[in-house]
C-alpha cells in the first residue's frame, strides 16, 4: 500500500452477521468468539477489514439494532474479555474491526429512556423526542415509520408522545442536545481505546426532523398510502446531520489517522451521496453508495450508468460498492437466472471488486450462499432465540461452512435454519473447486492488491460495442492500466473496446477470465455467455 494512502481507500470490508457466523458454545446464536474462531479463513479469503454487526446488550426487537447498553457485550454474544481476545487475534493477522454504532435511536430499554419517560422534568427528558399530540388522540404528526406504521408511540404514564424513525421499541434521540453527542463520543472513544478502527454507522440519514413537524401531504390525503420512499424531507438528509457527523469524525481523527466511519448513508440523489463526504471531506471517509446497491437487474446500460456517474462524481473520494447486506436480498439470488447462478454471482462480485474504492462482502457471498426460501422461513420457528418474524431473515442464515444440517455453524440447534438444498454452496466443497466462486472471490482480492492499476487506478467508462457488455477501465498515474468486461447476457457477444484515452488498446496478459478465456489479442473478440474478461493494458 501507498505510505500516503489510508488503508481503507482500496480496501475490502467483510460484514459479518455476528449471530449467523460461528456459534462457539452450542447455544444456536453466533458469538465473538466464533468469529476469533474463524478468523484464519478471513484471512486467507484476504479481506482488510470486517464490519460486525450490533453485539450489545439488547432486547433484540430489531436484533440489536436497539441498543440498551453501548459500552457492553450482550451475554449471548459472549464478554467484553471475548472482544479483547477477538482484536488481539485480528490483530495479528492484519485484519482491522469496525463496530456498528447506533445514532439514531436506542432501545425503549436503555436507561437513558427509561429515566427518560419517568417524568416530564426528567433531565434525561430531552435526550428524546417528544411532543404533545394533536386534539382527538391524534400523534403530532401523522408520518409513517420506516418500518411502517406511525412513527409516534404515546406514552401512557407522562400523556406525550416520543417519535422513532423505526420500532417503537427504537426511540429516537435529539441529537440537538449536547450531552446526547457527548454520551456518544464517549461511546465511540470506548471502543476505538478498546481496538476498533472504526464504526459502521447506522442510519445516519434520519438524525434530524424538520422543527417545523409538517404534516406528510401523501400520508393526509389517504391514510393508506405508506411513503414509498421512506427518505422524506423531514425525516431524512437534514443539513444538522452534517454537524453530529463532522464532530464525530473529529473524534475519530484525534484517536488515530489510520480509523475510519463506513456510515449507511441512504440518498435519493448523487448529489447527496457527494455532501455525505462532507464539504471538505470532513465526516463520513465511506458512505455507501445505495444507489448502486440497489440496482437489482442484470441490466448492464443501468449499471454502468450508476458506476459511471458515481466514478466520476467522487473523484478524489472513495466509492463503496455493495450489493449484499443483512437488509437486503442476497444477490446470488437476486441477479441469478435460476440457470447460471454462480457464473452470475462471479460476474456481479467482478462488477463490485474491480471498482475503484472500497467493497463491502457480506457473509457467505463468497461461497454463493441464496436467500432463505419463504416457505423455509416461515416455517422457522419462533422462540427465545428469534423472538419476532422478520423478512429480512432470509438473508441472515447460519454461515454454511459444511453440508452438515447445521452447516457446520453450531453443534446445537441454530436460531435460524439453513435453507434446506445449499448444493456446493459451502465452505468445504467451494474450497475443493478450484473454479468454485470462493476461489474466483480469493483470485479477486488478491488481484486487487497486486496490480496497481486495480488499487488506485483512476476510474476509464469505456464502450464494448454490446448494450448488454458492460466494461469499464482502470488507469494508475505510472500508465498502468487494466480493462475489466463483464458479459451481463446469456448469449457469447461481440466486444468492440473503445475510450480507453492515448495510445491505442493493446493488452499484455489476461489478468482474470471465468470461463477461461484465450488472450484476444485486439480489443475485438468474443466474450462468453455471462463471462468476465479482465486484462492487462500494455505500456
Ligand atoms: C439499518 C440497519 O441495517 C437495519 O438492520 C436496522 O433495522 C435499521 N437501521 C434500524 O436501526
Ligand atoms: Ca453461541
Amino acid at each position: 500500500m501507498d505510505a500516503a494512502s489510508p488503508w481503507w481507500r482500496s480496501a475490502v470490508i467483510y460484514q459479518v452477521y455476528v449471530r449467523s457466523y460461528q456459534d462457539s458454545n452450542g447455544d444456536g446464536v453466533g458469538d465473538l468468539t466464533g468469529v476469533t474462531q474463524r478468523l484464519d479463513y478471513l484471512s486467507a479469503l484476504g479481506v482488510d477489514a470486517v464490519w460486525l454487526t450490533p453485539f450489545y446488550p439488547s432486547p433484540n426487537a430489531d436484533f440489536g439494532y436497539d441498543v440498551s447498553d453501548y459500552c457492553g457485550v450482550a451475554p449471548e454474544y459472549g464478554t467484553l474479555a471475548d472482544w479483547d481476545e477477538l482484536v488481539r487475534e485480528a490483530k495479528a493477522r492484519g485484519i482491522r474491526l469496525l463496530v456498528d454504532l447506533v445514532l439514531n435511536h436506542t432501545s425503549d430499554q436503555h436507561p437513558w429512556f427509561t429515566e427518560a419517560r419517568s417524568l416530564r422534568q426528567s433531565p434525561k427528558r430531552d435526550w428524546y423526542v417528544w411532543k404533545d399530540g394533536r386534539p382527538g388522540g391524534e400523534p403530532p404528526t401523522n408520518w409513517a415509520s420506516v418500518f411502517g406504521g406511525p412513527a409516534w408511540t404515546r406514552d401512557d404514564a407522562t400523556g406525550q408522545w416520543y417519535y422513532h424513525a423505526f420500532l417503537p421499541q427504537q426511540p429516537d434521540l435529539n441529537w440537538h442536545h449536547p450531552a446526547v453527542r457527548q454520551a456518544m463520543h464517549d461511546v465511540a472513544r470506548f471502543w476505538l481505546q478498546r481496538g476498533a478502527s472504526g464504526f459502521r454507522l447506522d442510519a445516519t440519514a434520519f438524525l434530524f426532523e424538520d422543527p417545523g413537524y409538517p404534516q406528510d401531504p401523501e400520508i393526509a390525503t389517504n391514510a393508506e398510502v405508506r411513503p414509498i420512499n421512506p427518505l422524506k424531507p423531514y425525516n431524512a438528509g437534514r443539513p444538522e446531520n452534517h454537524t453530529v457527523l463532522r464532530e464525530l469524525r473529529q473524534v475519530l481523527d484525534a484517536h488515530g489517522p489510520d480509523t475510519v466511519l463506513l456510515g449507511e448513508s441512504a440518498t435519493d440523489t448523487l448529489d447527496e451521496l457527494v455532501a455525505a463526504y462532507g464539504e471538505r471531506d470532513d465526516e463520513i471517509q465511506l458512505p455507501m453508495n445505495f444507489l448502486f446497491a440497489r440496482h437489482w437487474q442484470r441490466d448492464a446500460i443501468g449499471l454502468k450508468r450508476l458506476v459511471d456517474e458515481a466514478q466520476a462524481a467522487l473523484r478524489g473520494k472513495t466509492p463503496v460498492s455493495f450489493f449484499s447486506n443483512h437488509d437486503h436480498w442476497r444477490q446470488w439470488s437476486a441477479f441469478g437466472d435460476g440457470v447460471h447462478n454462480d457464473q452470475i454471482a462471479k460476474l456481479t462480485a467482478a462488477l463490485v471488486l474491480a471498482q475503484r474504492g472500497t467493497a463491502l462482502v457480506y457473509y457467505g457471498e463468497e461461497i454463493g450462499m441464496g436467500d432463505l426460501p419463504v416457505a423455509e422461513l416461515a416455517a422457522a420457528p419462533l422462540g427465545p432465540h428469534r423472538p419476532r418474524a422478520d423478512h429480512r431473515d432470509r438473508a441472515r442464515t447460519p454461515m454454511q461452512w459444511s453440508s452438515a444440517p447445521q452447516a457446520g455453524f453450531s453443534t446445537g440447534t441454530p436460531w435460524l435454519p439453513r435453507p434446506r438444498h445449499i448444493g456446493h454452496h459451502h465452505v468445504e466443497a467451494q474450497r475443493a473447486d478450484p473454479d468454485s466462486l470462493y476461489h474466483w472471490y480469493r483470485a479477486l482480492l488478491a488481484l486487487r492488491k497486486r496490480e496497481p492499476a486495480l488499487r488506485e487506478g483512476e476510474h476509464v467508462p469505456l464502450h464494448s460495442g454490446h448494450a448488454d457488455v458492460l466494461a469499464f477501465g482502470r488507469r494508475s498515474e505510472d500508465g498502468a492500466g487494466a480493462v475489466v468486461v463483464l458479459n451481463f447476457s446469456s448469449e457469447p457477444q461481440r466486444v468492440a473496446l473503445g475510450g480507453w484515452p492515448g495510445a491505442p488498446l493493446v493488452f499484455s496478459q489476461t489478468l482474470l477470465a471465468s470461463p477461461a478465456a484465450v488472450e484476444p489479442e485486439a480489443p475485438t473478440f468474443e466474450i462468453a455467455p455471462f463471462g468476465i474478461w479482465m486484462g492487462q493494458v500494455a505500456h
